[in-house]
């Protein structure tokens, strides 16, 4: 059998067949290409953008589905978004075509609402929500909670749980606030299990 020449890649020095490794080449086109301010401005809006723009570096990816609660103007939003960002990144470099979204919990409602109606039906349904691979849910708790909200919130987290799917959340409320303000812990204790709480100060 006829072996292919080993060389170096001249960038990171790992094993490869070419000049440069595929890990670097992706890295390389990901930074000529623009990728990451693309990809921020086709999830996020204006505001997350102009703060992520001046980040020197995005968050390293933790494969954990994350919950971030604490305080108003704590950094929340803008961590989950440099999470999200992190997966984006590698899922170029990996070339892993997985899908990610970025959405508010009252914006995410409104569609749902609309979405029953024909007229105004929108893109945005349960089930793709269901299956996006790497989600985003922003401001957990602030949405008025009536038995078809919570209901709502419920199928999507608990499908989630289920298939395993990676989520973010926000909240201004600990667990124990939430479970309060939903009268249950069918959601609170799927969160407390599956997911690593960091509390932002
Ligand atoms: N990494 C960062 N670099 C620069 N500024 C930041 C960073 N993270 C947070 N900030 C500042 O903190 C502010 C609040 O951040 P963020 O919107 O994430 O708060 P939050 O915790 O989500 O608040 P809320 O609970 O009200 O939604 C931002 O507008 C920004 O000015
Ligand atoms: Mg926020
Ligand atoms: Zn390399």
């Amino acid at each position: 059998m006829k072996r292919g020449t080993v060389k170096k890649c001249k960038v990171c020095g790992y094993k490869t067949s070419r000049s440069t490794c595929q890990y670097c080449t992706r890295k390389a086109q990901m930074i000529s290409h623009n990728f990451l301010e693309k990809f921020s401005k086709s999830q996020f809006t204006p505001r997350i953008c102009k703060i992520i723009a001046n980040e020197e570096y995005i968050n390293k990816p933790s494969m954990d589905n994350l919950f971030l609660y604490g305080p108003s103007y704590t950094g929340k939003t803008i961590s989950a978004c440099k999470h999200l960002l992190g997966h984006a990144a590698r899922d170029y470099i990996e070339q892993t075509h997985r899908t990610f979204l970025f959405v508010k919990v009252s914006e995410l409602l409104d569609y749902f609402r609309k979405a029953m109606n024909p007229d105004t039906a929108t893109k945005l349904s349960r089930e793709l929500l269901q299956n996006i691979d790497c989600l985003v849910l922003d401001d957990l708790g602030t949405e008025k909670v009536t038995d078809w909200v919570y209901e709502q919130l419920f199928l999507i987290l608990d499908y989630r749980y289920e298939h395993l799917k990676q989520t973010i959340i926000t909240s201004n409320y600990d667990l124990e606030e939430l479970a309060n303000k939903y009268s249950d812990t069918r959601i609170t204790s799927r969160i407390e299990h599956a997911y690593t709480l960091l509390k932002m100060k």
